[in-house]
């Protein structure tokens, strides 16, 4: 499909830079306690390290991450004696990054706490009558978890859950236990669990023979002997650095981080291409019994993230006009977005899914506007702010995200921007004949802070 494209006025790109994997998650998966829970949306922990060479951060210094996820950026800092701050919306999300930079659990309390666990769910399963399985565990979880195990096993990961819930361990060790029965929920499972969404229908038949208690306790052993590897890696002075990370929305932080407190800023935020940070974490949130349907996850976390996926907007709702704050500091960016959406509105009434790409895009800036605003507040003179993100074309309506962020960036009060481009995206779409012909990238946007 051809759309007519708005151009903004003089986008500043850089040539090219040669690392294509620092805005994913690969590098990381590869890393001892970086690898505890797979985080899509993650990025490459080199990349944070780079940043740190290239800016000069010291031990000491302090760095800061609006958009935690799943912690990369306040690990690399932990290792090298940086003092680190982080805020996070998705509590879920939060309380992995919690256990990751705890390197503190008592080792000794862990190892006893699993021979407990250990006996429990053997004694459980000793009392229990496995004709009943299936009726018992349909009054416990949704179909979604139902469909994606076979009986034995949620058999086994509930008894395993029920034990750590009702332990009366440290908080510490609380959570080594729950990232550890998290990150094998996805390798015992039998569904083929695609990304970012399941499809319980497919089977992987590599999951039929998995004992849910085995593979436990291996990640467990594993994240113990992680954390013995990182101390020992890490800079000498680790322990005296400081890691302040919040549970919080980082539109809002002025109770949360002082003014011109920060000497680096490097973060990646939800990319515009209507991924759902919430879905993302359904199979876990509704193993944990934390949510129990889709309104239980809107109303959970959903409300509580920074607009980047349309099934969080609610036509209605006002918040997804463009701001008067976005008008007035940045009238240029204000007028292409005025344009772009009033595009995407009409594009919506001939698209069968009526997508509401236009608020969509006003709700992003919006909040983009404010949480710009606020790491520039939060930031020293003379530092920069580092963003790895992508663009997209919803409807085939070119949005440059780096430009735009660019330009935000200068409306807020930074004097300077760049944009490196790191790799072409949606190139495996490229055979789909529904798809759009624009080109996308992921880039590099370092806002500089005179
Ligand atoms: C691209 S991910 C960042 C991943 C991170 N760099 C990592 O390596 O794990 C963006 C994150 O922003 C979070 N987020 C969305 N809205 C937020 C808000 N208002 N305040 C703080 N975090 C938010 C999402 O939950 C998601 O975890």
């Amino acid at each position: 499909m051809k759309v007519k494209q708005f151009a903004l006025l003089n986008p500043q790109v850089e040539s090219p830079i040669d690392n294509r994997e620092w805005g994913t998650f690969k590098d990381s998966l590869r890393a001892p306690i970086h690898n505890w829970f797979t985080y899509p949306a993650g990025f490459s922990y080199k990349a944070v390290e780079s940043s740190i060479g290239i800016h000069e951060i010291l031990k000491g210094a302090t760095i800061y991450d609006p958009f935690m996820g799943s912690g990369t950026t306040n690990l690399v800092a932990k290792k090298l004696s940086i003092n680190s701050y982080g805020v996070e919306a998705h509590p879920f999300v939060f309380r992995i990054t919690r256990t990751k930079i705890n390197w503190e659990v008592d080792r000794d309390e862990v190892v006893a706490a699993l021979k407990k666990i250990e006996n429990q769910v053997k004694r459980r399963k000793e009392n229990f009558n496995e004709y009943h399985v299936t009726t018992y565990l349909g009054s416990e979880f949704p179909e979604l978890v139902l469909k994606c195990y076979e009986p034995k096993t949620l058999l086994d990961l509930f008894f395993i859950r029920n034990s750590i819930i009702s332990g009366n361990y440290s908080q510490g060790v609380k959570d080594i236990f729950f990232v550890g029965l998290t990150s094998i929920l996805r390798q015992v499972s039998t569904a083929a669990t695609g990304w970012p969404y399941i499809a319980p229908k497919k089977q992987k038949t590599t999951s039929l023979n998995k004992i849910a208690f085995v593979e436990f306790a291996r990640q467990i052993n594993k994240m113990v002997s992680d954390i013995e590897v990182t101390v020992d890696e890490a800079d000498k002075n680790f322990r005296k650095s400081s890691h302040k990370i919040f549970n919080a929305d980082s539109r809002y932080t002025q109770d949360l981080i002082p003014t011109a407190s920060v000497d680096h800023v490097f973060t990646s935020p939800p990319y515009l291409n209507n991924f759902d940070y919430a879905d993302r974490t359904r199979l876990e949130l509704y193993f944990w019994g934390e949510a129990k349907t889709w309104g239980d996850i809107s109303e959970k976390i959903r409300t509580k993230l920074i607009t980047s996926a349309t099934t969080q907007i609610s036509r209605n709702d006002p918040k997804y006009e463009l701001s008067k704050g976005l008008q007035e500091s940045c009238p240029d960016v204000y007028d292409f977005l005025r344009r772009a959406t009033a595009q995407l509105g009409e594009a919506r009434l001939i698209h069968g899914g009526k997508k509401s790409y236009d608020h969509l895009v006003s709700g992003y800036f919006n909040d983009m506007f404010l949480i710009i605003s606020e790491v520039y507040r939060v930031l020293k003179n003379n530092t920069v702010a580092v963003f790895v993100l992508g663009d997209s074309a919803p409807y085939g309506v070119h949005i440059p995200t780096d430009d735009l962020i660019g330009k935000i960036g200068l409306g807020a009060g930074f004097s300077d921007y760049k944009i490196n481009v790191l790799r072409a995206r949606g190139e495996k779409w490229k055979e789909n004949p529904q798809r759009h012909d624009v080109k996308l990238r992921e880039s590099i946007v370092t806002l500089v802070k005179a």
